[in-house]
């Protein structure tokens, strides 16, 4: 039976419909959630994402700015920008697009972030409080997955789920949030050996990897849930995902398309997170 697409971008729309009444009702009380972008260098992906963001805050109705900087900045000044939005009550949110240009190190940078400003959820802070099941900033990616998988009813209690891929945006964050939810988490990465022997076991398999196309039927269980972040251009520059979505469409019981799948609901869960900082809940 070919599996239910779950696509990322209707519910997106659904979500965002409601916040954009929920941003009408506060202006109405004299607060516009704002949030201020920093973008370093000239990375045409991340100019691309920094323009998804700008347009989706507009759509809402959150106010927003892209602060933009010479690759050749230096990290000082950066922090220096930082600790001033931290310090401006009319910014809610702060985000540093990364990647970063080598010479300046990440971890400072996302730490100067005022945790309750940290709409990302990157700060130890947030990862922190996520880890023991505190109110938090949650990072976009996984937490708009888990909204992507309740939307369908999916359970996830007592769920053996394989998250493909390590990383500290992704793959770290989502087996926590899985594990509150009370899943049970295997991590797979660019180490571990027998990969097919884990993912054939998932009843639902995320993947983050960043390679096209890496995950076919061969490594799923039949009736599987899969879930594709990957974003990756092929040579004639089209999107596509991790998942060899033709091959596995048929075993899966729910999917992810790329593009309209995952993506989406990160922007998404970036506009939650800074309507929720406007509201200082944190
Ligand atoms: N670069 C790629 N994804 C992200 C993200 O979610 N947040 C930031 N700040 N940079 C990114």
């Amino acid at each position: 039976m070919a599996a239910e697409i779950i696509n990322g971008q209707l519910l997106a729309k659904e979500l965002r419909r409601n916040m954009k009444n929920e941003i009408a009702e506060l202006k109405q009380k004299g607060l516009t959630p704002h949030l201020t972008v920093i973008l370093i260098g000239d990375d045409p992906a991340s100019h691309s994402y920094v323009r998804g963001k700008e347009k989706a805050s507009a759509e809402v109705g959150i106010s927003s700015k892209i602060i933009r900087m010479d690759k050749t900045v230096d990290q000082k000044t950066l922090l220096t920008k930082i600790a001033a939005l931290n310090k401006d009550e009319n910014v809610h949110g702060i985000l540093v697009q990364l990647p970063l240009p080598k010479h300046i190190e990440e971890q400072k940078v996302i730490e100067a972030i005022d945790p309750a400003k940290d709409v990302d959820g990157f700060h130890p802070i947030n990862i922190g409080r996520m880890m023991v099941g505190q109110d938090a900033f949650l990072p976009c990616t996984p937490y708009g997955i888990i909204e992507m998988l309740k939307s369908k009813n999916i359970e996830i209690a007592g769920k053996h789920v394989v998250v493909m891929g390590r990383s500290n945006i992704v793959g770290k964050p989502m087996g926590q949030l899985l594990l509150n939810e009370n899943a049970t988490v295997t991590y797979c990465h660019s180490k571990t050996q027998d990969i097919k022997s884990y993912t054939k076991k998932a009843d639902i398999l995320i993947v983050a990897v960043g390679k096209a196309n890496i995950v076919d039927s061969s490594y799923i269980k039949d009736g599987a849930v899969v879930i594709d972040v990957g974003v990756n251009r092929t040579e004639e520059g089209k999107l596509t995902g991790d998942v060899d979505f033709d091959d596995v469409k048929e075993m899966a019981s729910f999917l992810t398309p790329v593009p309209k799948g995952v993506g989406p609901m990160t922007i998404t869960m970036l506009l939650s997170n800074t309507i929720k900082a406007a509201k200082g809940l944190s």
